[in-house]
């Protein structure tokens, strides 16, 4: 199975094809300020970094996905889990374009990415983490069920770590 479903999205695993349809938010300098890999500039960038999603998920059997208004079948942003080279923790991020900004889809897509990862693929732990100058960010992680871990850095950027682990979800180990 790879494709999330929930009540208002759907999420798929990238294609080398979507750099176009993901251009626009991965080039945003707002929607991407508090990235630790900072904006995308390019076609050739977007089809790079999208390059690395498709190899991670032939690796891992999870990355970034796309996200899609089920309603419209319009596109409106990425998420998904990625490893961090650093700790090998599994790091789950979301970004939407802006006009889908304070709907709760962020909640949304998070949340049926903590039920795949935990039922579907069987994971126990993982993080999430941001810049403290993104509150919204850190409510979605809270409003999910994640709790603080720590300060730390990623990539050279200053970010606050939280953490979520299947038994606080399904109550099994
Ligand atoms: C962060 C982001 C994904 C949130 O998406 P969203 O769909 O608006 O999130 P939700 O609606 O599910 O939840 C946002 C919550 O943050 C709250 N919030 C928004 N702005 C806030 C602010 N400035 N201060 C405090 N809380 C804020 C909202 O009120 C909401 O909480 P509530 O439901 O308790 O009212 C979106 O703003 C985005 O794509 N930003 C750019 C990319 C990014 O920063 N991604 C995270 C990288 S770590």
């Amino acid at each position: 199975m790879s494709t999330i479903e929930t009540p208002r999205l759907r999420l798929r695993p990238f294609h080398a094809t979507d750099a176009s349809v993901a251009y626009p938010w991965l080039t945003d300098a707002e929607i991407m300020r508090y990235m630790p890999t900072g904006q995308d500039h390019t076609l050739q960038q977007v089809e790079a970094r999208l390059a690395r999603y498709i190899a991670h998920q032939d690796r891992h059997g999870y990355s970034r996905w796309l996200i899609f208004d089920r309603a419209t079948g319009e596109p409106i942003g990425d998420a998904g889990l990625l490893t961090l080279p650093e700790t090998g923790e599994i790091e789950l991020g979301y970004r939407l374009v802006k006009p889908r900004w304070g709907k709760g889809l962020a909640t949304e897509a998070a949340q049926g990415w903590l039920a795949y990862a935990f039922d579907h693929l069987g994971l126990t732990d993982l993080i999430a983490f941001a810049h403290p100058g993104n509150p919204a960010s850190v409510r979605v992680m809270q409003k999910c069920g994640f709790h603080f871990l720590r300060h730390d850095q990623v990539g050279g950027m200053e970010v606050v770590v939280y953490g979520i682990q299947r038994a606080a979800i399904t109550g099994q180990g």
